[in-house]
């Protein structure tokens, strides 16, 4: 997998006490990485992360993003080969409440995170995570491309456009030779063991494990949802690639990417309570029509992953309901247990997925799988 490049290598992710990032250090775990972790708290009880025990498995740093001096020394200490900088203030909702925090946090922490890159004399490789919506949104029809106009109206959207724009800025000024870098734009991401607020996965699986219905707010808006394995794929192919591109035709260093789902398609959110529904019995929702008071929040967003397939042969590996099959399947362990029996630590489980998605992948001939 990966060309093997993560075997004994010394891998960092920021925001590994959140979903993807406690995903991707699982992943890495997998991989044979050995890997540390910088994050401030856990975002949410519960938490992949707890559920997991991750801690138990990495180094595990407690730090504000914003504070340069504690990232650096985390830094320091792990002398990582390769780092993935998930930490951000992640929830559109929250933006609105707290604006300031969010730039800071997404705008000086991607900052800080080059600024160690930086001075790092051990590092490889910096794979920046950002989001599909770092474009100005106009509500078009077509996929975005990495060539389009940055720049969302909520402070989330804005503060991400921002990181791209200092991170670009660094490229071009300081990573012309020492570590290779690239930033990454993927759409919304779905999956086990997500919490956080305002998310219509999590909130379905709360609902249901209350035995409530899920309350939504816009049923016909439209994401390009995929499992929280798909970007991870992509992030984890393009860090092989950034350590080496030997006999590849495209040099991703200083790129950034798009990664969304398998063609291209779609779906809306009406269809994704519909598809959850056809695993968890009992499980209904209701609208709330007030509930977007007050607040912009776009409903047609695509991406063009052309760029991902073209220069990394990338591509998402599965479909829209095997996609709602692993992130319901998950949750059902998670509440019911497998057979029955609730399982205290459920690594194994989430262990699992990572093999099964490997297998679907590497049947379906995806390059990273060889
Ligand atoms: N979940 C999605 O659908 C999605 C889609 C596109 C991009 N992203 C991006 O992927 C990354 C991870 O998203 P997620 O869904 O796992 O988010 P999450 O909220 O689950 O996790 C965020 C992580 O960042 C850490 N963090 C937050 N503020 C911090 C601070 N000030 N200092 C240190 N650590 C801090 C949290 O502790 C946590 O570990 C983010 O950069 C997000 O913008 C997410």
């Amino acid at each position: 997998m990966f060309a093997n490049a993560y075997r004994g290598r010394r891998v960092f992710v920021t925001g590994h006490t959140g979903f993807k990032g406690s995903w991707l250090a699982a992943w890495l775990l997998r991989l044979g990485a050995e890997v540390g972790g910088y994050a401030d708290g856990i975002p949410t009880t519960p938490s992949h992360f707890s559920a997991i025990n991750l801690g138990g498995h990495l180094m595990d740093i407690r730090g504000d993003i914003r504070d340069r001096q504690a990232l650096d020394d985390a830094i320091d200490r792990f002398r990582p080969e390769v780092i993935f900088h998930l930490a951000a203030q992640a929830l559109v909702r929250k933006s609105y409440a707290a604006p300031a925090e969010t730039f800071e946090t997404n705008m000086t922490g991607t900052l800080n995170v080059l600024e160690a890159a930086r001075r790092s004399s051990a590092l490889l490789a910096l794979v920046l995570i950002t989001s599909d919506k770092c474009y100005r949104n106009d509500e078009w029809i077509w996929g975005y491309r990495e060539t389009d106009h940055l720049g969302g109206a909520d402070p989330y959207s804005a503060s991400k456009g921002c990181a791209e724009i200092i991170a670009h800025s660094y490229f071009q000024s300081f990573f012309q030779s020492g570590p290779a870098c690239a930033t990454t734009r993927a759409g919304n991401v779905i999956g086990g063991g997500d919490w956080a607020e305002d998310r219509i996965v999590p909130d379905c699986a709360r609902a249901w494990s209350q035995a409530c219905p899920a309350v939504i707010r816009s049923p016909l808006a439209t994401r390009p949802w995929q499992l929280v394995l798909e970007p991870l794929s992509g992030y984890l192919w393009l860090g092989a690639r950034l350590l080496d591109n030997q006999g590849h035709p495209f040099d991703p260093r200083g790129q950034a990417y798009n990664f969304g789902p398998a063609d291209g398609v779609n779906n809306t959110v009406a269809e994704i309570t519909e598809s959850l529904a056809k695993y968890w019995p009992d499980f209904h929702v209701a609208m709330d029509k007030a509930g977007q008071a007050g607040m912009k929040e776009s409903t047609l967003l695509k991406l063009c992953c052309d760029k991902a397939l073209t220069h990394l042969n990338w591509k998402a590996t599965l479909q829209f309901d095997e996609t709602i099959r692993y992130t319901a399947d998950w949750y059902r362990c998670f509440y019911n247990g497998e057979g029955g029996k609730k399982p205290q630590n459920i690594m194994n489980f989430t262990l699992g997925q990572i093999a099964a998605y490997e297998n679907a992948a590497a049947q379906r001939k995806l390059i990273w799988t060889r």
